[in-house]
C-alpha cells in the first residue's frame, strides 16, 4: 500500500493533531511500561503562581535535564523574584520561549513521570483569552488542577474556569490554593476558601473536588507533605495525582473512528483512513457507516507497520471494509450496536472565544470530528452567570462567555451527546472570513425540527414566473453607509426599470424596519438579524420573478456574503454606494450623524459602530463625486453587460 501516493491528502500534522500527541504520549509509554497515564490540566494565571507549580513539580520530580537546572540558578540569581531560591517559574517560561521558537501552539504538553505514574499536563497561557486554550487543552483531560491565591481566594476566575472545566466533561477537580506561605500557613484562611468553593462546586455538579493547600514557591505539599501545614492531613498534589482513580477509558466507549482521507491508491485498494477516537474494532466486526447509515464489515486494519488483528482507540489506522460503499472524508464508522445520533439541528453548551461576539443568524464554520459543515447558532436560549450559575435572557455571547444554544448546519453530522462521548460529542466553531476558532461547543442532544419536511417541487418555478415577466429575476444589493445615496440610487434605479416595463420591488432598511424587522435595533446581533431577515425574503421575491432592489447599510462582511451565497451567481449583483463619511455627514439627511456625535445616538454606523468595507462589490458607485443620475446610467450599462436588463 502506499501512503505517499496520494499528495491530496492531508498531512497527518495536521489533520491529525490527536494521533500526533498520541504519539509522542506513546512515546512516554514505551519507555515507562504499563503504569498508568493521568492528563491533567492547570488553570489559573501566572499571577496565582501556575508556571511555578508546574515548575515545582517537574523539578520535584527530578525532570529537569542537568544543564535546565544550570540555567535556572544562574537565572534565579540574576533575575529571579524569590532571593536566593529557585525560580521555578522562569523553567517553565524558559521552556515556554523554546517552544515559541518552533510552530506557535497554544497549548503545551509536558510529560513528566514518577514511580506510581506517568502524567500528560496540558499547560496553556493563563493571559485573558484562555478560555481559547483552557478548552483545546482541556478537552483530552481527565482532572483539572485549578490554582487560587490564598490571600485572594475565589474569583469570578476561578468559578468561570471551574464551569468550562465541567462543561468539558472533566469529572475530578484539585483546587490548589497556594500561596499559603504568605498567609501564615493558616488552616482558618484555607478553611474559609475550601468552604466557599466547595459551596460554589458542588451546585455546579463537579463529581470529586479535592483541596489542597500549597505552596509552589517553597515546595509545601507540592511533591513532599509539609511539616508547616500539620493542620492538613490529606495527600500532596503529587501524592493525590498518582492515585487518584480517573476510570472512565475512551477505549470502552462505543466505536467511533471518523474517517480522515480515503485511501486508494489503484483500483484493489480502497481503505478508511483516520484515528479510533473511542472503542475498538476488530476484523470481523459489523459495523456502520454514518449519516449514510450503510451496514458492512471489518475486513482488514492496516497500518503503517502491517496489518492488526484489532486496534482500539488512539490507534491511527486504515480500515478496509468486507462491501464497496461509498463513504467520504467526515463520514464516521461506528458501533452497530451503539449508533451516534444523527441531526442537522442540535441543542450545546457553546464557550465563545472570538473577540468579536457571536450573533445569531451569522453563518460560522463547524467542526465536529473531522466533518467540516457550515452553521448558524439559531437561539441562544440562555447565559450562564458563572458566579451564581444562573440562567441570563442574552442576545449575543461575548469572549469568555458561556451559553446554552440550538444550533443548524447545513447538513446532518453524527454525534455523541457530549456527557456520553467527549470525543465525538464537541465541535469548534471557526470564523467564515478570518478563519479564527471562535468557540467550543458540547453537544446536549439532537432537535427533531422540520425533519419530515421536503422541498415540495412545483410546476411553476422561478424560470417560468420571471419569462412570464418578460425578464430575469436578480437581486441587486446596495449597500453603503447611512446618507451615502442608496436609497435615492435605488430609487430611481427602481423607476427606470419600471418605465422599461419590469417587474421589480424594493426592500429598503428604513420601510422594513417599520414592519418585518420592527423589532430590531441597532446592535450588531440585531442587525445580523435584519439581514438575515431580509436576505430570505429578497430570496423569495427573486423566486418570484422579480428583479429585487435591496438599500440596507449591510454593514458586515459576513452577512453581505450570506446573501450571495444564497442566490445563484448570476442573480446577485452587489453594488457598493462609495460615499465618504464626511460627505455623508455633510449631508445628514435626516439629522443622525449630529444626534450621533453628540452621543444621543448610539452604535452609529461610522460613528461608534463599524462598517466593513466591501472586497468584491460588482459595482463600486462613487457617491462623493457622482451625481445620482450619472450613478444609474453605470449601473445600467453593467445591468445590459450581464444581460440582467
Ligand atoms: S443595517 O445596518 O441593519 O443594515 P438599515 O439599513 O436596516 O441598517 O437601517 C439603516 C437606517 O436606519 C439608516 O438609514 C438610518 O436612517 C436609520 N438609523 C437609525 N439609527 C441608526 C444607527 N444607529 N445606525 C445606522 N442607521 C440608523
Amino acid at each position: 500500500m502506499s501512503q505517499t501516493g496520494d499528495e491530496t491528502r492531508p498531512s497527518v500534522r495536521h489533520a491529525a493533531p490527536n494521533a500526533e500527541r498520541q504519539g509522542d504520549a506513546g512515546a512516554v509509554f514505551a519507555q515507562e511500561g504499563e503504569k498508568g497515564l493521568l492528563k491533567f490540566l492547570t488553570c489559573g494565571s501566572v499571577d496565582d503562581g501556575k508556571s511555578t507549580l508546574i515548575g515545582r513539580l517537574l523539578y520535584d520530580c527530578q525532570l529537569i535535564m542537568e544543564d535546565q537546572l544550570a540555567t535556572l540558578e544562574s537565572d534565579s540569581r540574576k533575575i529571579g523574584t524569590t532571593g536566593g531560591d529557585l525560580d521555578m517559574a522562569l523553567l517553565v517560561d524558559g521552556l515556554q520561549a523554546e517552544r515559541e521558537q518552533g510552530i506557535t501552539i497554544d497549548v503545551a504538553y509536558r510529560y513528566f513521570t514518577s514511580p506510581q505514574r506517568k502524567f500528560i499536563v496540558a499547560d496553556t497561557p493563563g493571559h485573558e483569552q484562555y478560555t481559547r486554550n483552557m478548552a483545546t487543552g482541556a478537552s483530552a483531560c481527565d482532572l483539572a488542577v485549578i490554582l487560587v491565591d490564598a490571600r485572594k481566594g475565589v474569583l469570578t476566575q476561578t468559578r468561570r474556569h471551574s464551569c468550562i472545566v465541567h462543561l468539558l466533561g472533566i469529572r475530578h477537580v484539585v483546587l490548589a490554593v497556594n500561596k499559603m506561605d504568605q498567609v501564615d500557613y493558616a488552616k482558618e484562611r484555607f478553611e474559609a476558601i475550601r468552604e466557599e468553593y466547595l459551596g460554589f462546586a458542588e451546585a455546579l455538579g463537579i463529581a470529586e473536588i479535592t483541596c489542597i493547600p500549597v505552596s509552589a514557591l517553597h515546595g509545601d505539599n507540592v511533591a513532599n507533605v509539609s511539616h508547616k501545614m500539620d493542620w492538613y492531613h490529606g495527600p500532596s498534589l503529587l501524592a493525590h495525582l498518582e492515585t487518584v482513580e480517573v476510570g472512565d477509558a475512551i477505549v470502552d466507549k462505543a466505536l467511533r473512528f471518523p474517517v480522515q482521507w480515503v485511501n486508494r491508491p489503484n483500483h484493489e485498494f480502497r481503505g478508511y483512513a483516520g484515528t479510533i477516537v473511542s472503542g475498538r474494532v476488530k476484523v470481523g466486526d459489523e459495523i456502520i457507516v454514518v449519516p449514510s447509515g450503510r451496514l458492512s464489515r471489518v475486513a482488514r486494519i492496516v497500518t503503517y507497520d502491517g496489518e492488526l488483528e484489532s486496534a482500539a482507540a488512539g490507534d491511527a489506522v486504515t480500515l478496509v471494509l468486507a462491501d464497496e460503499i461509498d463513504i467520504s472524508r467526515g463520514d464516521v464508522i461506528a458501533s452497530r450496536e451503539a449508533r451516534p445520533e444523527i441531526a442537522d439541528q442540535v441543542a450545546a453548551n457553546v464557550v465563545w472565544m472570538g473577540d468579536e461576539a457571536m450573533h445569531p443568524g451569522r453563518p460560522y464554520l463547524i467542526k465536529c470530528g473531522t466533518r467540516w459543515v457550515s452553521g448558524t447558532v439559531s437561539s441562544l436560549k440562555h447565559k450562564l452567570n458563572v458566579d451564581n450559575l444562573d440562567h441570563m435572557a442574552g442576545r449575543d455571547l461575548e469572549l469568555n462567555e458561556v451559553g446554552f444554544c440550538n444550533l443548524s448546519f447545513d447538513r446532518p453530522i453524527a454525534f455523541d451527546p457530549y456527557k456520553e462521548n467527549r470525543a465525538t460529542g464537541g465541535f469548534i466553531i471557526v470564523d467564515r472570513i478570518s478563519n479564527a476558532t471562535v468557540g467550543a461547543g458540547m453537544l446536549e442532544f439532537g432537535l427533531r425540527r422540520a425533519t419530515n419536511i421536503h422541498w415540495q417541487a412545483l410546476d411553476i418555478n422561478k424560470g417560468t414566473r420571471a419569462a412570464q415577466k418578460g425578464q430575469r429575476a436578480s437581486c441587486i444589493w446596495f449597500t453603503g453607509l447611512s446618507g451615502s445615496g442608496k436609497s435615492t440610487i435605488a430609487n430611481l434605479l427602481e423607476k427606470r426599470l419600471h418605465d422599461a416595463g419590469k417587474h421589480t420591488y424594493i426592500l429598503d432598511g428604513d420601510n422594513v424596519r417599520h414592519g418585518l424587522n420592527r423589532d430590531l435595533g441597532f446592535t450588531d446581533t440585531d442587525r445580523v438579524e435584519n439581514i438575515r431577515r431580509i436576505t430570505e425574503v429578497a430570496r423569495l421575491m427573486v423566486d418570484a420573478g422579480l428583479i429585487v432592489v435591496v438599500s440596507f447599510i449591510s454593514p458586515f462582511r459576513a452577512e453581505r456574503r450570506m446573501a450571495r451565497e444564497l442566490f445563484d451567481e448570476s442573480e446577485f449583483l452587489e453594488v457598493f454606494v462609495d460615499t465618504p463619511i464626511e460627505v455623508c455627514e455633510a449631508r445628514d439627511p435626516k439629522g443622525l450623524y449630529k444626534k450621533a456625535r453628540q452621543g444621543e445616538l448610539k452604535n452609529f454606523t461610522g460613528v461608534d459602530s463599524d462598517y466593513e468595507l466591501p472586497e468584491n462589490a460588482e459595482v463600486v458607485l462613487k457617491g462623493g463625486e457622482n451625481t445620482p443620475e450619472q450613478s444609474i446610467e453605470l449601473l445600467l450599462e453593467k445591468l445590459r453587460a450581464d444581460g440582467t436588463i
